[in-house]
C-alpha cells in the first residue's frame, strides 16, 4: 500500500500556524499508520514524502522539511529496529543534504535484514523521473545488447525502476480530497486501487486508515478480465 500524504498545510492553516507544523504534525500519522502495519501483517508501505516538484516550495519550508525527515529518522530509529521495520528511501538522492543522505545510509544498513514491514520513502521522487533513468539505464544496456529490444516486456523494464524488487502497490491513499496523482508511481499504479478522502493527512490517524482497508476489501479487481 500506499500513500500520497496531502494537506499537512491547509491543516496547519486553518490553526493559524504555519506550514511546517503541519508536516511536524503529519510525522505522528506515519507512525501510526506503520504501526497498524505492523500489527495487521501489511507486508510494505510506501509514503510519498517529498517530490521533485516540492524543491520549487520556499527555501524555509524545503530546509523544514529536510531537517524534520532528518530528526524523525533518527529519532524513529528505536522502532525500526524494535518492530523489525526494513526502511529505504527512494529517488533522486543526489539533491538531497549530505547530512540526510548519510543518516540514509546508516539506517538502511541497518535495517537491510528485518522482514515484517518494508517501508519505502519516496523522496525527491517523481515518477517521470523515474521512468526517464530507468530509460536511460535500459537504453545503454541494449547498446550493448541490441536483442534487448526485442525481448524486453513490461517486467524487464520494471527491473530498471528503483522500486525493481519491490511489489507495485495494490493500494493508493491520497489525503486531503485531492484526486490526482500528482505524478507520483506513474508505471508503478497501473493496477491499483485508489482510495480518496477529505481527512488531511495530520487527521489520519489509526480510524481511518482502518476506514481505508475496509473499503480496500470491498473493492473487485479485474485487471482488465471480466
Ligand atoms: C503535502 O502537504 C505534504 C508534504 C509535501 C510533505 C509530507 C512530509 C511529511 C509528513 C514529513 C515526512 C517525514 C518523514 C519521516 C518521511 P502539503 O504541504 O502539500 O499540504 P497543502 O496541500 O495543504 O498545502
Amino acid at each position: 500500500m500506499s500513500i500520497v500524504m496531502d494537506g499537512n498545510g491547509r491543516w496547519a492553516k486553518e490553526r493559524g500556524e504555519e506550514r511546517l507544523r503541519g508536516h511536524f504534525e503529519g510525522v505522528e500519522s506515519i507512525r501510526a499508520c506503520v504501526e497498524e502495519c505492523v500489527r495487521l501483517g501489511i507486508r510494505y508501505i510506501s509514503l510519498f514524502a517529498f517530490s521533485e516538484e516540492n524543491w520549487n516550495r520556499s527555501e524555509h519550508e524545503v530546509t523544514g522539511l529536510m531537517k524534520l525527515i532528518f530528526n524523525s529518522m533518527e529519532k524513529e530509529m528505536h522502532l525500526f529496529i524494535g518492530q523489525n521495520v526494513r526502511l529505504r528511501v527512494l529517488g533522486n538522492r543526489d539533491r538531497l543534504p549530505d547530512e540526510l543522505n548519510g543518516e540514509i545510509d546508516k539506517i538502511e544498513a541497518m535495517t537491510k535484514n528485518n522482514d515484517v514491514l518494508d517501508m519505502i520513502l519516496f523522496i525527491s521522487y517523481s515518477g517521470q523521473w523515474d521512468i526517464l533513468q530507468a530509460a536511460r539505464r535500459f537504453a545503454a544496456d541494449a547498446a550493448a545488447d541490441p536483442s534487448l529490444l526485442e525481448t524486453a516486456g513490461a517486467d524487464t523494464f520494471s527491473k530498471y525502476l528503483v522500486t525493481a524488487g519491490i511489489p507495485d502497490p495494490d493500494l493508493i491513499i491520497r489525503t486531503s480530497g485531492e484526486m490526482r496523482l500528482s505524478n507520483y508511481l506513474l508505471w508503478q499504479a497501473a493496477y491499483s486501487e485508489y482510495y480518496f478522502t477529505d481527512t488531511l493527512w495530520p487527521d489520519f490517524r489509526k480510524e481511518e486508515f482502518h476506514k481505508a482497508l475496509e473499503e480496500y476489501s470491498r473493492r473487485d479487481r479485474r485487471y482488465g478480465k471480466v
